[in-house]
């Protein structure tokens, strides 16, 4: 037919005009173009072109001809309205004639995926025999705390969990050594310039610091303003030449520090930015790591003898025989995505193998959804056919590869007879894939009140796996929009575990979702929840016109972008995707496709795939610090608000915390205060009584829901306060992390008294509880247990001692909280002046109105302390636990203790001036008077 013929050539002219680089898209934009000719469009333009070739044949016309060319036109207009009708209607079956996606694949091509078996063992470990006395940590200098590149390369590190401190460039240097160990295993310089211009006194002592810990640089050449042409960098045997622009990046085979990335490529195409830095060594210590082309006319320096280009040294390493230094130096910052990889390889590579990055990367990619979707957006046959064949060349680069299928079973057959025919193929495939269940109707998890319904619900989805031979024991589910995993809904967790053993899911909602290089796991009920990474593929993305920002971002994001980097910077990757990505334009198979065969191109990692509850294992394997979870406020991130059951409200958490320590009036203070007709505290815990003690102990594991369910609905939020009191949260090492995790904008309140006293009264209170050890030993045997005494003894000696380090203790509550948050009282004024405490306390706590502790507390001489006022005659008094009687402690234990507590008193009375307390208690200037006399 003249007008397919037509149509081609153009498409071949158009091809012949573009560029090499444009070719392949042009290449599959006309295949897709073929597949779209039923769109009405294509067919107009298909029209004027036919158009086109009669006006031109009129000139040559007879009647015969007119007659042969009218029959011709009525043919195709009666074809082309065939066409369209047919093709507008989903349900008809000519439809499934379209096989092929209109994407084809990116043309990723390269040695290494050729290789049947990719030799990873050959790849440089860069650990050092010796051994090292240097800490897996980098010192980073930074211009300011705001620039640009330094904050790049601080995120990259925290996206790869690597230790690091930032420094301000400055007059001074942090401190580099801790006994006989070096602090940092490398030194990198944001800018290149501020190393090479240190004043010499720091430069000597850093180079000394390097040479003697074997301890090498990192430098970032800045973008200058002048162009410069063989300028030397200041002291070393290397020229520069600035404000280049380059293109085509490769890398030297023969580098060793080539470790994580695979040299071997070239990224074709213009290198981002116009300011590049080029280096001319001028020494053999220097080896070129990176090389690229000009993309302008070059100065001579850079142009052999024969008039051709030399290679231009982007990044070069300096192997340290000139000054007994390894550095590696770059000729641009983080903006392409190669020098990423390099950081790390120089990283590993400088630090001796210190820092280091295992080479191993897991993946796991979940199709959720399998039967949730509209007609006309679910899998027909051709479909899945095209999902099996992907996986087994999936299979080929990823070890273990299987795709990982989440059902719905309520929405099994809702498709169109096409749609339903690919659900019962799948089916025939089932033990080619891996399965896990959702909620049998896709309800979100947090909306089910009712624990039985919940259960019921999922019931029917196991009963549908059944029915349908879908395995059930995989231990994995994950919920629908992430509802009830974080912020936890304890029913979805304990039904979980119920009907499907439930013992791994996933979620990118912990902490939160942005910044994804913050993502992590934790552990719940024995459920542990892995961090999940995006792929930006969505249940609506199933047209490539449907990626966020087009083929083009989504082609970025697979060539060294986003998702390429996720999969190198995350040892363990799970990727949520929905059915709808694997019909259509089939977006899921090209992206993972391309994006692991970019992987292999580029980097030595060995991908691998394995069951989910494996991969959970290995996670807290990895990393076991973060076994333990973080609850934040729900009502702090407007996407968890919005999967938080609505029976709960953030109005249940308390507005302030009385932390303690133990023994120093935290019961008479929590009852004054409930006294406050607008302030509430905690209903009693069957174990502790008025103490919740939720955040230093095993309480924490039991969630935010039992928490908040010791604290009733203020009525009116805005004028009541709810507070909650436990002692033991002064002096706990994980307390204020996560108390400001969920508490942020709390205030809280701490009460001192003398550190000796407060040891005593513990001593006293431990005895009146029967603790045998206490009863057992004296107390100045207690304070003078050494490390040769038995273990319980020792332990009584430490819960005795440590919380009085006040200093300590406020210090680290001082890292979480500002300083305008906390109130502290002195514990000896509380006990004999409380209505003026308490007048100060409502004030800093901004209570309104003022309640009148002055009608309300009388000194009860029979009590020998304030009570409450109950009638002229009667008051009520803490009981006989509070303001007990026993003999007074003695004097070589309060010498010793005053002694004990030198330090850490010294270091109170300036933290006190600091935090701005004009008056230092008079406790505390007696005990260190005393000491100082003895
Ligand atoms: P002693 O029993 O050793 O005298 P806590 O409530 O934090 O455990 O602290 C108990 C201490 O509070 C008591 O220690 C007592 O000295 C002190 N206290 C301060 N004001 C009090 C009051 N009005 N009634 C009872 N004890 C009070």
């Amino acid at each position: 037919m003249p007008s397919d013929y037509a149509a081609d050539d153009d498409h071949e002219a158009l091809l012949e005009t573009c560029s090499d680089s444009t070719r392949p898209h042009l290449a599959s934009g006309w295949v897709g173009a073929k597949n779209r000719w039923r769109k009405r469009q294509d067919g107009q333009r298909w029209l004027s072109v036919c158009w086109h070739r009669l006006v031109q044949s009129c000139r040559f016309l007879t009647a015969r001809r007119f007659l042969t060319v009218l029959l011709v036109l009525i043919t195709m207009s009666i074809t082309y309205n065939i066409v369209i009708f047919y093709f507008e209607n989903p349900v008809f079956p000519i439809s499934s004639a379209w096989k092929e996606p209109r994407l084809l694949p990116l043309q990723i091509t390269c040695s290494a995926l050729t290789e049947t078996r990719r030799n990873l063992s050959k790849q440089p470990e860069h650990r050092s025999m010796t051994k090292l006395r240097i800490d897996a940590k980098v010192l980073l200098f930074v211009e300011t705390i705001y620039s640009r590149l330094g904050r790049d390369i601080a995120e990259l590190l925290v996206h790869n969990r690597i230790k690091y401190k930032v420094d301000v460039v400055g007059k001074s240097l942090p401190v580099l050594t801790n006994l006989d160990k070096g602090k940092f295993a490398v030194i990198v310089f944001e800018n290149l310039t501020k190393y090479l211009t240190m004043d010499n006194w720091n430069r000597e002592l850093l180079d000394k610091y390097c040479r003697e810990y074997g301890v090498g640089v990192v430098g970032f050449h800045p973008a200058s303003e002048e162009v410069l042409i063989g300028s030397q960098l200041k002291g070393f045997p290397i020229f520069v030449h600035t404000k280049m622009n380059l293109k085509n990046a490769a890398l030297n085979p023969a580098s060793n520090v080539l470790r994580l990335t695979r040299a071997g490529e070239t990224a074709w195409g213009n290198l981002p930015g116009n300011d590049w830095t080029v280096f001319a060594p001028n020494h053999s210590t220097y080896e070129p790591l990176e090389w690229a082309s000009p993309n302008s006319e070059l100065p001579s320096p850079f142009v052999s003898d024969h008039g051709a280009a030399r290679l231009l040294y982007t990044v070069v390493q300096d192997h340290g025989t000139y000054d007994g230094i390894q550095r590696v130096l770059f000729g641009s910052g983080l903006g392409f995505w190669l020098h990423r990889l390099l950081l790390l390889d120089a990283l590993t590579h400088l630090s001796q193998g210190q820092i280091s990055l295992g080479l191993n990367r897991y993946v796991l990619i979940d199709i959720d959804d399998i039967f949730v979707g509209e007609k006309g957006t679910r899998l027909k046959p051709p479909d899945v056919e095209a999902l099996l064949s992907s996986q087994k060349r999936l299979q080929a680069m990823v070890s273990g590869f299987k795709f990982n299928l989440g059902f719905s079973g309520m929405y099994f057959h809702h498709g169109t007879d096409e749609e339903n025919a690919g659900e019962d193929l799948l089916m025939e495939h089932i033990d080619d894939f891996s399965w896990f269940s959702h909620m049998w109707n896709h309800k979100q998890p947090h909306l089910y009140d009712n624990y039985t319904h919940l259960e019921m619900d999922m019931k029917l989805n196991k009963n549908f796996a059944t029915e349908k031979n879908i395995p059930t024991d995989s231990g994995y589910s994950v919920a629908p929009h992430h509802a009830g995993v974080y912020p936890v809904h304890e029913y979805l967790y304990e039904a979980w575990k119920k009907v499907w053993n439930v013992k791994v899911t996933s979620t990118e909602e912990y902490p939160h979702l942005r910044p994804a290089r913050l993502r992590r796991g934790f552990i719940h009920r024995n459920i542990m929840v892995l961090p999940r990474q995006t792929c930006g593929l969505f249940t609506h993305t199933y047209l490539i016109e449907k990626y966020p920002g087009g083929r083009e971002k989504l082609d970025e994001n697979i060539q060294g972008g986003e998702l390429f980097q996720s999969i190198v910077f995350n040892p363990i990757n799970i990727f949520m995707t929905h059915m709808s990505n694997y019909g259509n334009d089939r977006l899921a198979l090209y992206t993972f496709e391309s994006v692991l065969k970019f992987t292999q191109c580029w980097t030595n990692l060995r991908l691998l795939s394995t069951l989910p509850v494996e991969l959970g294992e290995k996670y807290f394997q990895m990393f076991p610090e973060e076994e333990d979870p973080i609850w934040g406020n729900p009502c702090d991130d407007s996407r968890h608000i919005k999967t938080w059951s609505h029976n709960k409200t953030c109005q249940q958490l308390p507005n302030f915390l009385v932390i303690g320590p133990q023994k120093t009036g935290t019961t008479a203070l929590y009852s004054f205060l409930s006294m406050h007709p607008n302030i509430n505290s905690n209903l009693n815990s069957i174990d502790t009584f008025e103490e919740i003690q939720f955040f230093n102990g095993k309480n924490y594991y039991r969630g935010l829901d039992w928490y908040m369910g010791f604290f009733p609905v203020p009525i009116n939020s805005s004028s009541q306060y709810l507070f909650e009191k436990s002692a033991t949260y002064f002096d706990g090492e994980q307390v204020p992390k996560r108390a400001h995790a969920l508490l942020p904008q709390a205030k809280l309140v701490t009460i001192l008294i003398s550190p000796a006293k407060r040891a005593y009264s513990w001593y006293q209170h431990m005895r009146a509880h029967g603790d045998q050890v206490a009863l057992n030993y004296s107390f100045y045997e207690v304070i003078t247990a050494s490390e040769s005494s038995n273990r319980p003894l020792r332990d009584l000696r430490n819960r005795c001692l440590l919380p009085g380090k006040y200093s300590q203790h406020l210090e680290r509550w001082l890292t979480y909280y500002s300083s305008s948050q906390l109130f502290i009282i002195d514990g000896e004024e509380l006990r004999t002046a409380p209505v003026d405490v308490m007048n100060s306390v409502q004030k800093f706590l901004k209570i309104t109105p003022p309640f009148d502790y002055a009608t309300h507390l009388r000194f009860d001489k029979k009590k020998g302390f304030y009570c409450q006022i109950i009638n002229e005659d009667k008051t009520k008094c803490l009981g006989r636990s509070k303001g007990r009687k026993y003999p007074q402690m003695d004097e070589r234990s309060l010498k010793l203790l005053q002694r004990y507590y030198l330090s850490h008193n010294t270091a109170l009375v300036k933290l006190l001036k600091r935090l701005g307390h004009q008056n230092i208690p008079g406790w505390l200037k007696m005990d260190l008077s005393d000491t100082m006399v003895t």
